[in-house]
């Protein structure tokens, strides 16, 4: 018999929705967060050649010294902050790091701050650590900014951790580096622990992103090469760690990661030291994709409410429509548009659907023309 832990972990919609999907003939894929840009090929090079090279034994589990180097001159260069290379612990992927974070910060019953909607993976990762879930609404009226008032109702000095998300899955909202600043405080009032999921840095095109670390070294910070260089099945991320939890979080690597793979360590080294110019580009991309989805949305009368500032998803209110799951499984049987239904990511997405746009701007427009005829043709 699976353990409770096991049993009330819930399945990820996305990729529920991904393997219907995969069934069917010319999908577009709007379900998943999967750039359609190329990895830097800086870093197919580099992993190539590390493999040729024969750099295929374990490295440490913290990760190879140029590695944390090269991530320690990526803060310093995009934020002017300082990191030591110490406090980097590289991971198969940014979710272990996530698991490392809360593995190490929350003991059994204790109390995880997250917003809603969140990114679907969150409460499955606070159960992992056996911690309960309070969440904090946000409303996109406010444009998805977490209301600081609103943490203060929640967090005090029972609260082991708030997950903060930014710029942010499901909604594509950027937080500000006020309330950043904010929240970061009130964790220090509260000795809360900040983790900071900051995955979809270098993809917000209409807003400035800060880093946690701008405001303390007393945090965890979550990145990795998936969504900024494309490279999400490299498997490739790293945990920046508060320093008095460093040596905790590498002795549980230790033990059941033990290191990410040498040549894909390789390859993120060179994607972060030499993949940074194109993502403006793509930054440009993801916007006019977001302009396209919410002049469509607004033909279709699907309500959306704010304006995404970053990352390459929305949230589109199809309420009127009917149930979420319902809506999504006709745009997929009928449109062949994949899009994920909302409840999967919180109370406060149940009556809307994300759309990825992380998909060409041609599959974009494509995926408009095909819900626009399924719209035309339901509603006469
Ligand atoms: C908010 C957020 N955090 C983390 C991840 C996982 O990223 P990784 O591929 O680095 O494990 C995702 C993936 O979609 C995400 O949306």
């Amino acid at each position: 018999m699976p353990s409770e832990r096991a049993t009330d972990t819930t399945p990820f919609a996305a990729m529920d929705v991904l393997e219907r999907a995969s069934e069917l003939e010319g999908v577009v894929h709007m379900e998943v967060g999967e750039p359609d840009f190329r990895p830097p090929e800086a870093a197919a090079e580099a992993a190539v050649a590390a493999l040729q090279a024969g750099d295929d034994d374990y490295t440490t589990s913290r990760g190879t010294a140029s590695l944390r180097e090269a991530i320690s001159d990526y803060y310093a260069e995009t934020y002017g902050v300082d990191v030591s290379t110490e406090r980097i612990v590289v991971t198969p992927g940014s979710s272990p790091a996530l698991l490392l974070a809360l593995l190490s910060t929350v003991d059994p019953g204790e109390e995880v701050v997250l917003t809603d909607p969140y990114y679907a993976c969150y409460p499955n990762f606070v159960r992992q650590a056996d911690g309960t879930i309070t969440t904090v609404e946000l409303d996109p009226a406010d444009g998805y900014e977490p209301s600081v008032d609103a943490y203060e109702q929640v967090v005090d000095e029972d609260t082991a951790a708030m997950l903060l998300n930014s710029p942010a899955n499901p909604t594509g909202a950027v937080t500000s580096g006020e309330t950043i600043s904010e929240l970061v405080d009130l964790a220090e009032q509260t000795d809360t622990m900040v983790v900071s999921d900051e995955v979809y840095h270098g993809l917000a095109f209409d807003a400035e992103e800060h880093t946690v670390l701008e405001y303390t070294d007393d945090a965890f910070v979550l990145d990795g090469v998936s969504k900024r260089y494309g490279m999400t099945g490299w498997r490739l991320g790293w945990a920046v760690c508060p320093p008095a939890y460093v040596e905790a979080v590498n002795r549980i690597s230790q033990n059941v990661l033990i290191c990410a793979p040498p040549f894909v360590q390789a390859g993120a080294e060179a994607a972060i030291r030499e993949g940074n110019d194109q993502l403006a580009e793509h930054r440009e991309a993801y916007r006019e994709r977001r302009d396209l989805l919410l002049e469509a949305a607004e033909r279709w009368g699907f309500d959306v409410g704010y304006t995404p500032e970053g990352a390459y998803y929305l949230l589109l209110d199809v309420s009127d429509l009917g149930d979420a799951f319902d809506v999504a499984d006709v745009f997929l049987e009928e449109a062949g548009v994949a899009m994920t239904p909302g409840p999967d990511f919180g109370d406060g997405a149940s009556d809307y659907l994300r759309a990825s746009f992380a998909r060409s701007t041609e599959d974009v427009r494509e995926a408009i023309e095909r819900i626009d005829e399924l719209l035309a043709t339901t509603t006469t």
